[in-house]
């Protein structure tokens, strides 16, 4: 496996791998590598001859007193899951790489951008949407690959592609849990066990949720409630917030028919996790 550090190296590998007619899968990931980002890198090597895994944590996409700084970061280890993987080329790029001196364009994908986890994290998703972007271009794979962990990030980045006409398929892939349930996310290393307990609630709230539709429950209020009340029992747990939206739009959902997110984000201590589910009546 190499380990790619400079854009115009990167570009010059893909340039003369899409020469031989193969074909090229991503899976950016801003590293802590764990299961879930794993199910993506398995899943790229079977949809592409050539799989490229990006590790960079974007400074961007964090708003002023989110955790930049204590995002974990382990690349040696990264490196060793990626190879252990048969990964063609570890892309890590410098920043100054990605962000040139005096760069002053951004990528805003409007409306979609500013619900859900964007409203909670003005920028976050501008700061998201314009470093894929710039991955792309540097990787220009055929395919790129995302979780449904993160589903407005999903939903926003095939927008993106769409709007801006590119040329690349974006997959999206189911969710990967603990046994406790938990969404795999490279924050979870910094729950305590206590927390880590707690966070078991998170998942369950989404089944009560789940549960209230499949006894007849159709009032979207009420679905958030349901989920919510769970949520609340558990002390350790802060509610940031439940919504029911439509997985077009991410707008409110007015009624329960159609595709329809259900999505959470909680604090467990410092530590903000997110989660969801897709709910079809
Ligand atoms: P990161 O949080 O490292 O996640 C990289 C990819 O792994 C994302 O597509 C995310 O949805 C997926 N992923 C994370 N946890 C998962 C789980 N439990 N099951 C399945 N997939 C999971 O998301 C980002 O990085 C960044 O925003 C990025 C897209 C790299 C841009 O900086």
């Amino acid at each position: 496996m190499d380990i790619v550090r400079r854009v115009h190296s990167m570009k010059e590998t893909s340039r003369q791998v899409r020469a031989k007619g193969r074909r090229i899968g991503l899976v950016p990931t801003m590293g802590a590598l764990h299961e879930g980002h794993l199910s993506l890198i398995r899943r790229m090597k079977e949809m592409a001859d050539f799989v490229v895994v990006s590790v960079f944590v974007n400074p961007s996409q964090f708003g002023p007193g989110e955790d930049f700084e204590a995002y974990p970061r382990d690349l040696p280890r990264d490196a060793d899951l990626c190879a252990s993987l048969a990964v063609d080329v570890l892309f890590a790029p410098e920043e100054g790489d990605l962000y040139a001196e005096g760069a002053c364009t951004w990528v805003e994908v409007e409306g979609l951008s500013s619900r859900l986890e964007g409203a909670s994290r003005p920028g976050h998703f501008r700061g998201v949407a314009t470093i894929v972007l710039k991955l792309l271009n540097a990787v220009q794979p055929h395919v790129a690959a995302f979780g449904q962990k993160d589903a407005q990030q999903a939903i926003l980045l095939q927008r993106m592609a769409r709007d801006l006409l590119l040329d690349v398929e974006i997959v999206v892939l189911p969710i990967v849990r603990g046994e406790d349930g938990v969404a795999l996310s490279s924050r979870n290393v910094r729950l305590s066990a206590e927390e880590r307990r707690a966070a078991a609630a998170i998942p369950r709230a989404l089944r009560a949720a789940e549960a209230a539709i499949e006894t007849g429950e159709r009032e979207p209020a009420k679905v958030i409630e349901a989920a919510r009340a769970v949520l609340e029992a558990e002390s350790l747990l802060r509610v940031d917030y439940v919504d029911l939206v439509d997985t077009e739009t991410l707008q409110p959902a007015a009624s329960m028919e159609g595709e329809r997110l259900l999505s959470v984000a909680v604090f467990a201590g410092r530590t903000r996790l997110i989660d969801n589910t897709v709910i079809t009546v």
